[in-house]
């Protein structure tokens, strides 16, 4: 019994030598060593407009918002998405939700709650997932 008890133990410790742990963040870096963070990515810029995954998803960004000022002074999303703006500018209006206050009133301009746009649109880099993920679009 023993004896076969240890070479359960050493096969392990064979099989454990021959694959390292290998995490998807940190790659084979060892655990005490500080792993090079990657460089950042250009955002993904193509333009083309993703599919939800479900119908009140916010829909992800197809281009570049790096540097956009969104402050009290002046938003640059609405420069562009504001009702007013999209006969020039051609891009898609803000959803009539995003005039709805929280107390269900609609307003005559976008409501403060909808006003971060990056609080709930993100725009996408092109990185190849860490881990994977089955995940399926709702149908
Ligand atoms: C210079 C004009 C411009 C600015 C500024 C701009 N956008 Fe856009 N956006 C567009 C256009 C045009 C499209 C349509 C797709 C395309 O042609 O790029 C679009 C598409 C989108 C979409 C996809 C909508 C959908 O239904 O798929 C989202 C979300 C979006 N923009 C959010 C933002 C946010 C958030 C900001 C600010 C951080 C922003 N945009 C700033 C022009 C702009
Ligand atoms: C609190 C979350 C939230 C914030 C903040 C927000 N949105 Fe949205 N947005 C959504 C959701 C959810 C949808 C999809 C459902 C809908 O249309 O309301 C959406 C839809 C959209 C669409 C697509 C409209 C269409 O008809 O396809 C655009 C464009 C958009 N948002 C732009 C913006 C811009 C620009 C801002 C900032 C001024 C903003 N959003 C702020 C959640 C948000």
């Amino acid at each position: 019994m023993r004896a076969a008890i240890a070479a359960v133990l050493a096969l392990a410790a064979a099989l454990a030598w021959a694959e390292p742990l290998v995490d998807a963040m940190r790659g084979a870096t060892p655990i005490l060593q500080a792993t090079k963070p990657p460089r950042l990515a250009n955002e993904v810029n193509d333009d083309a407009r993703q599919p939800r995954s479900f119908p009140q998803q916010p829909p992800v960004i197809p281009h570049r918002v790096n540097g956009y000022q969104i402050d009290k002074n002046f938003n640059k999303c609405l420069y562009c998405h504001a009702h007013t703006k999209t006969l020039f500018s051609l891009a898609v209006p803000v959803s009539l939700t995003h005039f709805v206050n929280r107390d269900g009133q609609r307003l005559g301009q976008v409501s403060t709650r909808r006003y971060f746009c990056l609080q709930c649109h993100v725009s996408q880099e092109p990185e190849r997932p860490l881990v994977g993920n089955s995940s399926q679009r709702q149908k």
